[in-house]
């Protein structure tokens, strides 16, 4: 995958090196996007230069290791640790993941992080993500039926029904994948994006919801919908494996068949 470029505006200083504890043998240098809104100064990268023999294998754990060992003020999320909460999204070797399941093995060379790409900073490797939230918010993400549910039963599906929710339950709401996508990086104020409209179509594809009509009439916009142009970059990026391309590809199907 292509590097992601950084937005021309940003001027991104060397920052400080802090160097490997002497006798290390297997040295790797991280460096990472440090900025803080509170010193008015602009961004830098600073290089920390980590033991490997004493770090965990993934580059969370190096990151959390700076943060313990070598520099408190590194600021970061993080929480599971396992690639199910999401919260670990950055920009590592010029892609978009998890930190906590990139191998720093998988990188050759120096580690380069930076936050998730072309969104506000809240501080280093925080992305502000408000305006994905929003339109999450904005696509009625849970189910809505008017037929009231069996009594003393679940709204119940068939094992095929079920099936058409796989590929699409599965995201954990990174963003990877929206801020991977250049349709979004230019109009992320309208067009809804990547993860917002899988999550979109989680709900028009389960069987219990009775919303469908509702949902496509929603999504029936230049902007919201169509400024997928394809591009792939989110299915490419996903560390779920998952792809919303497909999945925004069956929206605009269903928009097709219901136009006759
Ligand atoms: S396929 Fe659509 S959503 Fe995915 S990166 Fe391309 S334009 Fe963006
Ligand atoms: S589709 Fe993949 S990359 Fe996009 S938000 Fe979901 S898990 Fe993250
Ligand atoms: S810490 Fe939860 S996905 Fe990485």
């Amino acid at each position: 995958m292509a590097e992601f470029k950084l937005p021309a505006n940003s001027t991104i200083g060397e920052g400080k090196t802090y160097k490997a504890p002497a006798g290390a043998k297997r040295v790797k240098a991280f460096k990472v996007y440090r900025w803080n809104p509170d010193d008015g100064k602009n961004p830098v990268m600073d290089t920390y230069e980590i033991d490997l023999d004493k770090c965990g294998p993934m580059v969370l754990d190096a990151i959390v290791k700076i943060k313990n060992e070598i520099d408190s003020t590194l600021t970061f999320r993080r929480s599971c640790r396992e690639g199910i909460c999401g919260s670990c999204a950055m920009n590592i070797d010029g892609a978009n993941t998890l930190a906590c399941l990139k191998p720093i093995d998988d990188v050759k060379g120096d580690v380069s992080i930076h936050p998730l790409p072309h969104m506000p900073v809240v501080k280093d490797l925080v992305p502000d993500l408000s305006q994905p939230y929003a339109q999450y918010r904005s696509i009625e993400p849970w189910l809505q039926a008017e037929t009231a549910p069996p009594p003393d039963a679940e709204r119940l599906q068939s094992k095929e029904e079920r099936a058409e929710l796989d590929g699409l339950w599965e995201c954990i709401l990174c963003f990877c994948c929206s801020t991977s996508c250049p349709s979004y990086w230019w109009n992320g104020d309208r067009y809804l994006g990547p993860a917002v409209l899988m999550a979109a179509y989680r709900w028009i594809a389960d069987s219990r919801d009775e919303a469908t009509g509702k949902r496509l009439d929603a999504l029936e916009d230049p902007f919201k919908l169509y400024r997928c142009h394809t591009i792939m970059n989110c299915t490419q990026t996903c560390p779920k494996g998952l792809n919303p391309a497909k999945a925004i590809g069956k929206v605009k199907q269903m928009m097709l068949e219901r136009q006759g």
